[in-house]
């Protein structure tokens, strides 16, 4: 039995935390088994790493320091949660995973793809996401929303420039490989952005089914 893996992408301020709750809420309801989790994070581990991601620093982090950690953090996260799960047939349902890090640090920090697939396919051998949401809206309004929420992390505080190179990152990578992506609107209401999550559902049961 194969499970199926899930990943929520988008740039911030997309609704996704709200949304992924929406959609394992919808696939338990289905009767499936749901492991919902994040990244950087999602063991104890790889959460530490995630805070010295976040957390702003007088030091400015070099970009391969960056590239290491998010991909350290992946690694303990795959060997942990992620490779059991589906290996007991479970759907994994991701905020985030190795296409914000081609956004990120490739589109945002400037690194070059194929230094990230190197890491990618060492860190992951051939595992690579079954489905990948794309939740999309204009820099300026994910930017507000994420302003809104109160103190920025090292990420927020980056300026328009980063943000317009992760959305155009994501969205080439969407264009390039349409079977595995589906783009969600999220600039829409929250009431909008969970119908047209609905509308995907049959496609995740159908592919969960295999
Ligand atoms: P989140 O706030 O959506 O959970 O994401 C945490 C931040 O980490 C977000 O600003 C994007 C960033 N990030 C990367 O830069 N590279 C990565 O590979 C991942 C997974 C996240």
């Amino acid at each position: 039995m194969t499970g199926l893996f899930i990943t929520l992408e988008g740039p911030e301020g997309a609704g996704k935390s709200t949304n992924r709750e929406y959609l394992a809420e919808r696939l338990r309801a289905a009767g499936i088994d749901v492991v919902l989790t994040r990244e950087p994070g999602g063991t104890p581990l790889a959460e530490r790493i995630r805070e010295l991601l976040l957390a702003p620093s007088d030091e400015a982090m070099c970009a391969d320091t960056e590239l290491l950690l998010v991909f350290a953090a992946r690694a303990q996260h795959l060997a942990e949660v992620i490779r059991p799960a589906l290996a007991r047939g479970a759907v994994v349902l991701c905020d985030r995973f190795t296409d914000a890090t081609y956004a990120y640090q490739g589109g945002g920090r400037g690194l070059s793809q194929a230094r990230i697939a190197v890491l990618e396919s060492f860190v992951q051998g051939s595992l690579r996401p079954d489905l990948t949401l794309v939740f999309d809206l204009p820099i300026e309004v994910g930017m507000a929303r994420a302003s809104a929420r109160g103190r920025l992390d090292r990420f927020e505080q980056e300026g328009r420039t980063f943000f317009d190179a992760v959305r155009s990152t994501y969205l080439k990578r969407a264009e390039a490989e349409p079977a595995r992506y589906r783009l969600v609107d999220a600039a829409q209401s929250l009431e909008n952005v969970q119908g047209q999550l609905d509308g995907l559902l049959p496609q995740l049961l159908e592919l969960h089914r295999g």
